[in-house]
């Protein structure tokens, strides 16, 4: 089978479409024929080996994991002998996290893996681009804040993976939402569903007199002495996005200040939470309360080519790869 092997870090073009052998499932496991994957942020950083030190965990010199990819869609081709929970032809959409091997035709995970069953009427693009974006914002929704109707949330980078899902998920939530993105984005952001749009190229927020019960910044460009003139008294500017300003922010404020800052890794948390939340983005996907915006989709062939396009931090909602 074919799959995409890095055996440096690197720029986009340490990753090589390789010939290699395709797995077979053990007993506890499921052999998935992938159809599609996505380029997630994780990916991205896998494939640089940054921040440095991330690779205590994958890899001090090179990676120690040779198959990138954290999100997939496929349809199940073999089941081991104890699994009980899928059958063959189940289409599923899967989280692989820091076992990664989604960029490949085939792979096998445990019965147990952050896997789901797809929705029917959903294509594999849909099911494997919304995984990232929706359930990293929806993790924040619940638990960095408890999202309640008529709150105002601003979500600043609205046209990103998270930001799309957010500007669609706060709503679901019942907020009243504000979307930051680019004059080329305004249009996107509003068909998503958020009341007002900003944009950031003309200073439309700097120049606003709005203050807002949560501020989520996707996309770490904004900073937290920055964000304060535009929360209430008891807001929260949350952010995914682990910059050096952020972390040493994280150290000063100060627990008895009223209007908080928080930051979460929302791929390191416990198995359950991130099945949660997984099951609740797929559910509101088949439900049509939530869709997946795709920017481009590529072929496993032309990964270097969808990474680099990811590289330039300008895509709209999703990048996918048809594998
Ligand atoms: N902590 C966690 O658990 C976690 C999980 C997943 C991801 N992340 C992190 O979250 C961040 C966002 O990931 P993502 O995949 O959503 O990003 P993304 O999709 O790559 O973001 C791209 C979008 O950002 C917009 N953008 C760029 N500069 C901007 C600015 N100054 N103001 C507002 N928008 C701007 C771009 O719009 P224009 O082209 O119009 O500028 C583009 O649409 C990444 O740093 C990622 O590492 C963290």
């Amino acid at each position: 089978m074919k799959a995409v092997i890095a055996n440096k870090y690197g720029g986009p073009e340490v990753l090589r479409v390789t010939e290699v052998a395709k797995p077979t499932p053990k007993s506890d496991e499921v052999l998935i024929k992938i159809n599609a994957t996505s380029i997630t942020a994780a990916s991205t950083f896998m494939r640089l080996g940054t921040p440095y030190f991330g690779r205590l965990f994958i890899g001090l010199t090179k990676p120690k994991i040779k198959t990138p990819g954290t999100d997939l869609s496929g349809t199940v081709e073999a089941i081991g002998s104890k699994v009980t929970n899928f059958k063959v032809g189940d289409q599923v959409m899967a989280e692989t996290g820091l076992e990664c091997g989604a960029y490949a035709e085939y792979i096998c995970l445990p019965f147990h893996a952050l896997m789901v069953h797809q929705p029917e009427d959903i294509s594999s693009e849909e099911a494997t681009g919304i995984i990232d974006g929706a359930c990293t914002a929806l993790a924040f929704f619940t638990d960095q804040v408890q999202l309640k109707p008529g709150q105002k949330v601003l979500i600043n980078g609205a046209s990103g993976s998270i930001g799309t899902a957010a500007v669609q998920l706060a709503k679901n939530f019942g907020a009243e939402v504000t979307g930051v993105c680019s004059t080329k984005n305004k249009a996107l952001v509003k068909d998503l569903g958020a009341d007002k749009v900003l944009d950031y190229t003309k200073n439309e927020l700097e120049q606003s007199s709005e203050k807002f019960d949560v501020i989520f910044d996707t996309v770490g460009k904004m900073s937290y002495s920055d964000s304060k003139k535009h929360l209430v008294k008891k807001g929260v500017f949350m952010t995914p996005t682990l910059t050096f300003g952020i972390l040493l922010q994280l150290l000063l404020v100060s627990p008895f200040s009223k209007k908080k800052l928080k930051f979460a890794a929302t791929g390191i948390r416990k198995e359950e939470m991130r099945m949660r939340d997984l099951i609740k983005v797929r559910d509101l996907l088949a439900s049509k309360k939530l869709t997946t915006v795709i920017d481009r989709v590529y072929s496993l062939e032309q990964i270097q080519d969808a990474h680099a396009y990811v590289d330039t931090g300008r895509k709209r909602g999703n990048v996918i790869v048809r594998c």
